[in-house]
């Protein structure tokens, strides 16, 4: 391995290095999403995401099974969910905003799961008020993508206990210690809450079943880090008499410094939605570039979005027209195109995004309740 390349480590608590997604889907055991699978999807949805057509959503497991009992009438379900130990940024929304796309295409009901115990577990300086405090705070922002109202089941993991807790127990049963540190690492030092925390995240793959009482197909779309806990889930499901869970793997969305995922605990490197439109401005204005030291040598050479930021930026989110974005790649290599110039159009384009999305985010305070489970 090359010294200057950091070791790419992805696990549901941490993501580093430099990520390789192929080699994931071959660790993981995974299959990539095909081009076939992707335009079945789009059919249904009525055309092509632009995060399929980017492979941002890359690879599945299962998912094949998952859109063939939809096309034989069957009902199916969609869950995902967050852990709420601060503000959500663009990183977080990537997922969802793909989650709302498919809640559409196939008129799903959608269990969204707050951890705030897993989140008061894991970090020390975290009180149990504080995550509980996030879990709705986030939840205005899982609401501002547009999941839709009675569709959609949000629940706090310690305030709606009641609705899980059974359906926890019934798979903790089925889940031994040794396969939990074998699967999650857990040391003799980890706290014991943690151990218990899988039971709950895996739980859920079942809940829309538990409720209806009959089996509803799950699709878990999410980033990859989470895959560990779906190995554990489809291992227990059939003894539990329920299917496995398919799921839809994503990408993540780069920060806005060199190297690493946007992360929270690194705040220059991510925007927030709750940043002050202008102040996230400012972070795209400051971010890492392909481009060249100086204006001359840009217009020499040109750069290079292969390892750009603000290119990852557009191709991910803010650029869904592929004409446009080709327009940035070329002009950028070719040196037409300098840094400042296009830092500036994304930042506007952020602006733009960061004030519309607030106001969803203030409008969803009116029916926060509406979206919690009952
Ligand atoms: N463990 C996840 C996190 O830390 C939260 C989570 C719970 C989740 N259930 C999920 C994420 C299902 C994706 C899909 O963020």
């Amino acid at each position: 391995m090359s010294n200057n390349k950091k070791e790419m480590v992805v696990t549901p608590w941490e993501v580093s290095g430099e990520i390789d997604y192929d080699k994931l889907i071959e660790n993981f055991g995974t299959n990539k999403l095909t081009d076939e699978l992707k335009q079945k999807l789009a059919k249904h949805a009525g055309y092509l995401h632009s995060q399929l057509k980017r492979d941002v959503f890359f690879s599945h497991r299962d998912l094949d099974w998952w859109i063939s009992q939809y096309e034989a009438g069957n009902k199916v379900g969609l869950y995902t969910g967050r852990g709420p130990s601060g503000d959500v940024h663009l990183g977080h929304l990537l997922p969802w905003i793909f989650t709302k796309y498919l809640q559409d295409a196939f008129d799903a009901d959608l269990y969204f799961q707050m951890t705030d115990d897993e989140k008061f577990l894991l970090k020390e300086n975290l009180t149990l008020e504080q995550a509980i405090e996030f879990t709705y705070e986030n939840a205005l922002d899982v609401i501002a993508c547009g999941m839709n109202k009675g569709k959609t089941f949000i629940f706090s993991d310690t305030e709606d206990i009641s609705h899980i807790y059974k359906l926890g127990l019934k798979v903790s049963k089925k889940i031994t210690l040794s396969t939990a540190k074998a699967v999650f690492g857990f040391t003799d030092s980890d706290n014991i809450g943690l151990t218990w925390y899988p039971a709950l995240q895996a739980m859920t793959c079942f809940l829309q079943s538990d409720r209806e009482k009959k089996n509803v197909p799950c699709l878990i779309p999410a980033a990859i880090d989470q895959d560990p806990y779906w190995r554990i889930t489809r291992d227990v499901a059939e003894k539990l008499g329920y299917y496995k869970p398919a799921q839809i793997h994503g990408k993540f969305l780069p920060g806005l410094q060199q190297g690493g995922k946007m992360s929270a605990s690194q705040p220059e490197t991510a925007i927030f939605t709750t940043d002050n439109p202008d102040i996230a401005a400012k972070k795209v204005v400051a971010a890492f570039t392909g481009g060249q030291q100086t204006i001359k040598l840009q217009k020499e050479l040109g750069g290079n979005p292969g390892i750009c930021n603000i290119y990852a930026y557009y191709y991910y989110l803010f650029e869904e027209d592929d004409k446009k974005l080709q327009e940035i790649d070329r002009n950028c290599r070719s040196g037409s195109l300098t840094c400042g110039e296009c830092k500036a159009k994304l930042s506007r384009m952020v602006k733009t995004f960061l004030i519309d999305f607030q106001k969803k985010r203030e409008k969803a305070k009116d029916s926060l309740n509406d979206y919690f489970i009952k």
